[in-house]
């Protein structure tokens, strides 16, 4: 079978995509459920149907576009995200969706019948950035989230993720999402990197072996506002100063566990009022702690909870810590890892096992599925800003072993 990449389509669609956003080029912002979201989301479902492909959405937006076959077996499922964080690039997520179709498509033009259905999936929110946490479809889908708890989230503008989802058009309960273990044969998730070693080792393609444990928290203070010109020193009771030192304590905490895999980053920080001269009086962290090693990382996230205590008595401060999510790490199926090696190895890609530090909604997957993933080289291992870039023959090396794989799987 002879696998060939329109490139030039490929190319066009990545910059067609992009164009969907709410930040100025290169820069991408694309917020689930936001106009540029659904209007991104309306041009791959047409993308979809041109190639032939059937369309479902659940109540919670996820996306399956399926090339059906005549037998009932379980599908096969490929497929990534296309929301982005603010001020991101274009190819985190993307690579797994536009890369799926052109497999898909690429499949299709070879003369393969598949004996089961290959079903490209797009997964809601994998973004933390509305509603607080990531991968909100996965989650759904593999029951890890459950729907009375999906349904009391809410975004900073306190819309409730049902009102946000209704208004998107994704109606039905949210307790109708869960798909059943072994509903799907497997799943193979394409992505870029997002860190530096493929291109360092000179290598085309990562065969993820397992990915990272995420947590996130958000911890907030309370002390005392007042005039920045009147108010001496000794009465203070500031909040930001609080966070402050527990923003250090968080990078030492990380750092004094000695394990190059433990990271932690506090990546938001609301102060309130947010004038120069008032003395914050509410301050809001957003942090993100994860690790290879589970127990590590729940030890990490126990000391940044005392450390959060003991900073806010010494400074009177009062306090409310929420864990927003804690997740185990996921190993990805070594049947799967074997069927992407062969692949690579007969598209004549070079390959190496890697462990992804990101989380993806294969993190998820791999609860109901056997599943794995499979990276491709981004430049310098940028990723999450404006710059991230993959080439177009990176990306197609990518999309032709998706495609011998998910030929294999689905035969
Ligand atoms: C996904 O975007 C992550 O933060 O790992
Ligand atoms: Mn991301
Ligand atoms: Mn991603």
């Amino acid at each position: 079978m002879r696998i060939e990449i329109n490139i030039d389509r490929l190319g066009a669609e990545f910059a067609e995509l992009a164009s969907f956003s709410d930040a100025a080029p290169p820069a991408v912002t694309r917020i689930v459920f936001s106009d540029v979201d659904l209007q991104a989301r309306a041009w791959l479902k047409e993308r979809c149907r041109s190639a032939g492909l059937h369309i479902r959405e659940d109540a919670v937006g996820n996306t399956f576009a399926s090339w059906k076959s005549d037998s009932a077996d379980a599908p096969v499922g490929t497929g990534s995200h296309i929301d982005a964080i603010p001020n991101s690039g274009r190819y985190d997520g993307t690579v797994g969706v536009l890369g799926a179709l052109e497999a898909i498509r690429a499949l299709k033009q070879s003369g393969f019948v598949p004996k089961r259905t290959i079903e490209l999936v797009l997964f809601t929110s994998e973004e933390p950035t509305r509603f607080g946490i990531g991968c909100l479809g996965s989650r759904l889908l593999s029951g890890a989230l459950d729907h009375q708890k999906a349904s009391r989230l809410s975004d900073q503008q306190g819309e409730s993720l049902d009102q946000v989802r209704h208004t998107a058009g994704f109606e039905g309960p949210l307790s109708s999402v869960p798909l059943s273990t072994g509903h799907y044969a497997g799943f193979i998730e394409l992505h870029i990197e997002q860190g530096p070693l493929l291109e360092q080792a000179n290598v085309q393609a990562g065969l993820v072996t397992n990915i990272a444990a995420p947590a996130s928290m958000r911890i907030e203070l309370e002390g005392e506002g007042g005039h920045a010109g009147a108010v001496l020193m000794p009465d203070r009771r500031d909040a930001l100063a609080g966070a402050a030192e527990l923003i250090l304590a968080v990078e030492s905490l990380a750092l004094d566990t000695g394990a190059i895999d433990t990271v932690a980053t506090a990546g938001i920080c609301d102060v309130f009022p947010g004038a120069v001269n008032s003395i914050p009086s509410r301050v809001s962290l957003g942090l993100d702690i994860r690790d290879t090693d589970l127990s590590r990382r729940d030890a990490v996230v126990e000391r940044i909870t005392e450390a959060a205590k003991a900073i806010s008595s010494k400074r009177s401060l009062r306090f409310k810590i929420e864990i927003l999510n804690a997740d185990a790490p996921a190993q990805c199926d070594p049947g799967i890892l074997n069927v992407l090696r062969r692949s690579c190895k007969d598209e004549n890609v070079t390959c190496m096992d890697m462990v992804s530090r990101a989380y993806h909604d294969s993190l998820f997957m791999s609860r109901i599925t056997p599943t794995a993933m499979l990276f491709i080289p981004c430049r310098a291992g940028v990723s999450h800003r404006p710059d991230e870039f993959a080439s177009l023959p990176d990306i197609a090396n990518g999309v032709r072993v998706l495609a011998r794989a998910l030929a294999q799987l689905a035969s």
